[in-house]
């Protein structure tokens, strides 16, 4: 079913309620996702990006019921990502020989995937299309998080389609950021950040600069996920800015994996070291094996420290320590400090690992860490005590 937004623009994108792993495994996606395409009437007729390919035959039939797909004269790909080119390849099928306009980028992630010589027309940054009493102007944004993105501005309705930028993994049957609960839709486009967005922050807020300076009045961001944003669009510009600022709440965040308990009992009492030191900040404690890792990556997004504990397993650390630590990695995260920890049997070269980890990852460790043998007695539990102590003077 398609959706109004202006008496031009249409969403005719799909809702995916039952999505919960995307990209694989690496991304959880708790409250599902919609995947958003616009289409716009006017003396031109304009598809803007499609949906993800299972849902291919819903989406191109939903569509001839807005449009008589010989109709569509320009197709505009913001984003190569299969999640929004998937049903292109069907779509195609139908109306070969329509231009599909997309960054030169663009053109050879659509070759790479679909192997077709589509009628492509290449866009840089300020190229434009008339298309009647509207004008489309696209913006290069490259590295947002692929080099083939693009943004398109269409004046008139006054409308950003960002693509992923903006977005959120929410399924939600209403449409706009007013009418949807505030702190689940801020929740889940931090998360959303956090966990696509962060190795890319100077390219944001680069971006979100240049983009502002060209002065365009702003009345809807349309997002390929989740909410189009028409109640104070700009709210989440200045939300991005924010986070692009290597951002940092008062919080520190113990992550933990523990094989007999003993690791987790290090990392509770470290904990009460710092809430005796500091009631103020936020500490929140993570089982690596029990927790969500993008929900913990959200986590460590917002913190200032993070504390990352693991027990010595076959002289390295656990598969989910290891596993989180790649991914801690990948992000880039800037300006936190960190430290850590972990017990050990006999050879205990858990927390130098996490060390060397950390810091190859940009962490800036404060101190050596702690190690305890087997289960922490009430001594060793009292120095973690201490080190939780100690570790919020050194940050
Ligand atoms: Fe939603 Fe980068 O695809």
């Amino acid at each position: 079913m398609s959706k109004k937004i202006t008496d031009k623009v249409s969403w005719v994108g799909k809702i995916d309620w039952e999505l919960r792993r995307f990209h694989g495994d690496e991304l959880s996606t708790h409250k599902g996702t919609s995947y958003n395409s616009y289409l716009i009437r006017d003396e031109k007729n304009v598809l803007i990006d499609t949906v993800w390919e299972p849902y291919n035959k819903e989406f191109i039939a939903n569509l001839k019921k807005e449009i008589d797909l010989n109709d569509i004269d320009y197709i505009v790909v913001n984003h190569a990502e299969i999640d929004h080119s998937g049903s292109l390849y069907y779509l195609m099928q139908e109306i070969p020989n329509t231009p599909i306009y997309c960054t030169a980028n663009g053109v050879k992630s659509l070759k790479g995937h679909y192997h077709q010589d589509w009628n492509f027309v290449p866009v840089k940054t300020g190229d434009t299309l008339n298309i009647g009493k509207s004008t489309l102007t696209f913006v290069e944004a490259r590295m947002l998080h692929w080099p083939d993105t693009m943004f398109t501005y269409m004046s008139g309705d006054n409308i950003l389609f960002s693509t992923d930028g903006f977005g959120q993994h929410l399924s939600t049957e209403h449409l706009f950021n007013d009418l949807v609960d505030q702190s689940e839709l801020y929740a889940e486009a931090l998360k959303y950040y956090a966990n696509i967005l962060t190795p890319f922050n100077k390219m944001v807020a680069n971006k979100i600069k240049e983009v502002l300076s060209f002065n365009l009045p702003l009345d809807y961001i349309c997002t390929s996920h989740g909410v189009v944003w028409r109640d104070n669009p700009a709210q989440i510009v200045e939300k991005y800015l924010e986070w692009a600022n290597d951002y940092k709440e008062n919080q520190i965040t113990i992550v933990y994996d523990t094989m007999w308990d003993g690791t987790r009992r290090l990392a509770q009492a470290i904990s009460d070291g710092i809430q005796k030191a500091d009631s103020e900040v936020t500490v929140k404690l993570y089982n690596l094996s029990h927790s969500d890792k993008n929900d913990v990556l959200a986590e460590v997004f917002k913190s200032k420290a993070i504390i990352f504990g693991s027990p010595t397993v076959n002289k390295g650390i656990t598969y989910a320590a290891a596993g989180i630590l790649e991914m801690i990695k990948g992000l880039a995260f800037k300006t936190k400090k960190a430290g850590a920890f972990g017990t050990y049997g006999w050879s205990g070269e858990s927390v130098k690992v996490i060390t060397e980890w950390l810091k190859e990852a940009g962490f800036e460790m404060v101190d050596e860490g702690i190690r305890a043998t087997w289960n922490p007695d009430e001594d060793a539990l009292g120095q973690a005590v201490q080190y939780g102590i100690d570790f919020v003077g050194k940050i």
